[in-house]
Order: C-alpha cells, then sequence, then structure tokens
C-alpha cells in the first residue's frame, strides 16, 4: 500500500534520530507563493497570516499527489483503491490526535472549519441541554463564529447570552467572568486566542474555573491558538475544541472538532446521510458512534490528508526557535508601529500571540489596507468578523497585521515604511 507520508520521510513525523532545525530564509524556500507576486521590484509581503496561512510545498504535493495517485470514496469501496483512501483519512485522524494529544482519534471529528465545528456543538450539545432560563456565557473578544450559533440555539431554546468583558488591555476581565459563572451557566465558549486583540487566554485554568464553579460544558475556539501555541487536549481538559485547517498551514475546506469520547457519543448528529449511520429504514435510523456519527457525506478527504501533511511539516521544526522567532516579530513589530504618530494599537495583553490590530489618526482601515497593498504588503482591514468587540474598542474597523513562521523582520521594516506613506499621504 502507498501512502504518501511514509513515501516523503523528510515530511513524516519523524524518527526520533531526525534533527530538527528551524532557519526562516530556508522555510520561506518551502512556500512557494512567497517567491512569486513580486510588483515593480518589492517582494510580496504576506502578513494576513490570521486570515489564512500560505501553504507548504509538502501539502500541495500532498493534495496533488492524492488526487493523482489516492484518490477513492472512504469507507465504501471493497477495493484496493477504496480502502487506501480510507487508511490515509483515518491516518490523518490519528496523527492529529496524537499531535494534540486527545486520549482517541476518535475524538476528532472532520469538519470544514472551526465555524462548523461550532455549529455543530451548537446545535447538538446547545439543542440537547438548553431549555427557558439557561446561559451560554461567550466573551467581548469572540469571532462571530463563537457568537452566532449561539444566539441561533438561544433563541430556539430560549436561553440567554451573558458575555464576559475585558479589561482596557484587551484581557480577559476574570473576576467579572468568574461573577458569571453560576449555576444557570449550562456552555461556557471562548476563544483561546482573539483575532483581532491577540489576547491568548489561559484555557486550562479557565476550564478548571468553569468545573469548579457550575461545571458548564466548555468549547474552546482554537481558531488562531493552533497557529501560536502548543496546544495539548488532555491538558486544556476542556470538553470541546475547535480549529480549521487552512490556518496552520494546511488546506481550506477542513477543520476540526475535539470532543471527548463519551461527550461526543452521547450527543445527537449535527448532520445526517450517507456514512454516519448504522442502519436506514424508510421510517428510521441507527447511527455509529463518533467520530463518524458526525461526518454525514463525503468528507474533505484530500484535505484532512493535506492537513496532516501540514502537521508533519510542523514536526520537521524547531518548534521552540518557530514561537521565538514568532515572539520576536511580534515584539519587533510592536515597538517599531508605537513610533508612527497618530498609531493606537489595540491588545496589550502580556500573553499575546503574534499580531498587531491597529487603527491611524485620521486614515479609514481600508485606506491603510490599500495603500500597503500599492507597496505590496498585505494586511487585513475590516471588522475582523468581531463587530460586536470592536464596539468595545469604540472603533468601527482597525487594520491588522498578522505573522507566520516564514515572516521576517524585513517584512515589518517593508510595513513600517509603508505605513509612514501612509502618515504623508493623510496627515501632513
Ligand atoms: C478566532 C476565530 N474563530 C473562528 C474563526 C472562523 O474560522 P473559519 O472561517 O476558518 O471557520 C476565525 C477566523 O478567522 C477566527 O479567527
Amino acid at each position: 500500500m502507498c501512502l504518501y507520508y511514509s513515501l516523503m520521510p523528510s515530511h513524516s513525523s519523524g524518527g526520533a534520530t531526525a534533527k530538527k532545525t528551524f532557519c526562516v530564509q530556508k522555510v520561506r524556500e518551502d512556500f512557494p507563493i512567497l517567491g512569486t507576486h513580486t510588483r515593480a521590484g518589492k517582494p510580496l509581503c504576506y502578513l494576513d497570516n490570521a486570515a489564512t496561512a500560505q501553504k507548504p510545498q509538502a501539502v500541495i504535493d500532498a493534495l496533488s499527489y492524492f488526487y493523482a495517485n489516492q484518490n477513492a470514496n472512504i469507507d465504501r469501496g471493497v477495493y484496493e483503491l477504496g480502502a487506501e483512501a480510507t487508511e490515509l483519512y483515518e491516518r490523518a485522524r490519528k496523527k492529529i490526535a496524537a499531535r494534540l494529544n486527545a486520549a482517541s482519534p476518535a475524538e476528532i471529528v472532520f469538519t470544514r472549519g472551526t465555524t462548523e465545528s461550532i455549529n455543530l456543538v451548537a446545535c447538538s450539545l446547545g439543542g440537547s441541554v438548553l431549555k427557558q432560563g439557561d446561559e451560554i456565557l461567550i466573551t467581548a473578544m469572540e469571532h462571530h463564529a463563537n457568537i452566532v450559533p449561539w444566539q441561533q440555539i438561544a433563541a430556539r431554546t430560549g436561553a440567554a447570552i451573558k458575555v464576559a468583558p475585558i479589561t482596557p488591555a484587551g484581557e480577559l476581565d476574570a473576576m467579572a467572568f468568574e461573577n458569571l459563572l453560576t449555576e444557570r451557566v449550562k456552555i461556557v465558549a471562548f476563544t483561546h486566542m482573539s483575532n483581532v486583540l491577540g489576547t491568548i487566554n489561559d484555557a486550562a485554568a479557565l476550564t478548571k474555573k468553569i468545573r469548579a464553579r457550575c461545571g458548564a460544558k466548555v468549547l474552546v475556539d482554537g481558531a488562531q491558538a493552533i497557529v501560536h501555541g502548543d496546544v495539548d487536549l488532555q491538558a486544556l481538559d476542556c470538553d470541546f475544541y475547535a480549529f480549521s485547517g487552512h490556518k496552520i498551514y494546511g488546506p481550506t475546506g477542513v477543520g476540526v472538532l475535539y470532543g471527548k469520547q463519551a461527550l461526543l457519543d452521547s450527543l445527537p448528529p449535527y448532520q445526517t446521510g450517507g456514512d454516519m449511520v448504522v442502519k436506514v429504514s424508510f421510517e428510521t435510523a441507527t447511527f455509529k458512534r463518533s467520530p463518524h456519527r458526525f461526518e454525514a457525506g463525503t468528507p474533505a478527504i484530500a484535505q484532512a490528508v493535506g492537513l496532516a501533511t501540514a502537521f508533519d511539516y510542523l514536526d520537521t521544526l524547531d518548534m521552540p526557535a518557530v514561537r521565538a522567532h514568532e515572539a520576536d516579530l511580534l515584539a519587533y513589530a510592536s515597538a517599531a508601529l508605537r513610533e508612527i504618530k497618530g498609531l493606537t494599537i489595540h491588545g496589550n495583553a502580556p500573553n499575546k500571540g503574534a499580531l498587531i490590530a491597529f487603527t491611524m489618526q485620521g486614515v479609514h482601515p481600508h485606506d491603510i489596507g490599500t495603500i500597503l497593498d500599492s507597496e505590496n504588503v498585505c494586511v487585513r482591514a475590516g471588522h475582523h468578523c468581531a463587530q460586536p468587540l470592536m464596539g468595545v474598542l469604540g472603533v468601527q474597523s482597525t487594520a491588522r497585521a498578522s505573522f507566520a513562521l516564514y515572516n521576517t523582520r524585513a517584512e515589518i521594516d517593508a510595513l513600517v515604511k509603508a505605513l509612514h506613506k501612509v502618515n504623508r499621504m493623510f496627515n501632513e
């Protein structure tokens, strides 16, 4: 049987002997897009990684190798190719479970991404446990993906949403959060890392506190934290953890919902149809155990293999060195941006991931984005799918530079130079 990972030893999770290194210039060569899109002699400076990260050649190869050599539907065919595809898909699940220290691969449900993972929990868990008078606790720093699904289920069940506030520095207000943890709270859903403020919440400590105070079920939105931290699901001890493949150097169209197995098995399916059933009659159906009961229809097979390859790729790198590099980029960029006249950084938590949301006096963030684009610097401008948080910050929108392991200080210099151009155009 021909499995992609075993064919590509340099991208496998590696034996104990494989030496892990990290050299940013060398790593950049692994991401082909970074060498493209040079405009007027200015290299592409991609600083919108919190929206989606670029893909290493290993992931691109895994996708194309799968389609060229391994493609078949899974869990169906009795023929060898179908068995191979099934094996690859399940191997991807095992890889991710091991990488994130889940207790079992059965705790890893493949979804389309963070948004679908949270919708799944809101509908299946929320739809089963919530009733009039119950509360769902979220925080003021949530992405729409961790707000709107809860609003929908709250409207259906009569539950109420409570919002834990943040401090001026952009940290969760610990005291207010604790005070909101009453017996009425049945579900707490919070982000592990804010996509606007960069704040990293201590998910393990919060989960412990929630368990001690009210025993609510805990969902952690890991869309950003999965990229910038080393996630250990058993240490976090949350009930659910959601993330997307495309932000962690994997393909779009695939994501993960981690859930504790007993809990997943106790929940009704989110979507129904083929592949998630044991027996179907015209009147009724019985469902498989998790994770398969939550994977109705044909899943994103190649993308799941590509996501496992992204983790394999990261496993070849010296991750403590990667973390140190990201911390250096954040510190370097923060110091430089603070020097720019009229610029305000939103989010100054001491424990912060590698992104910076900012506004500039007298300049609309879309104008910042457009002028930066003329210098071939890609940043995000807008509300970042966090309109309620924008309200808390007292702005309509911000610009945001977000960093990945392949970014460099030279790219931050390009960003800063372009921001000075913005100031010259608008404020001089
Ligand atoms: C914190 C956070 N949660 C959820 C999401 C939604 O992720 P996706 O669009 O991949 O489902 C994002 C995307 O930016 C995010 O940053």
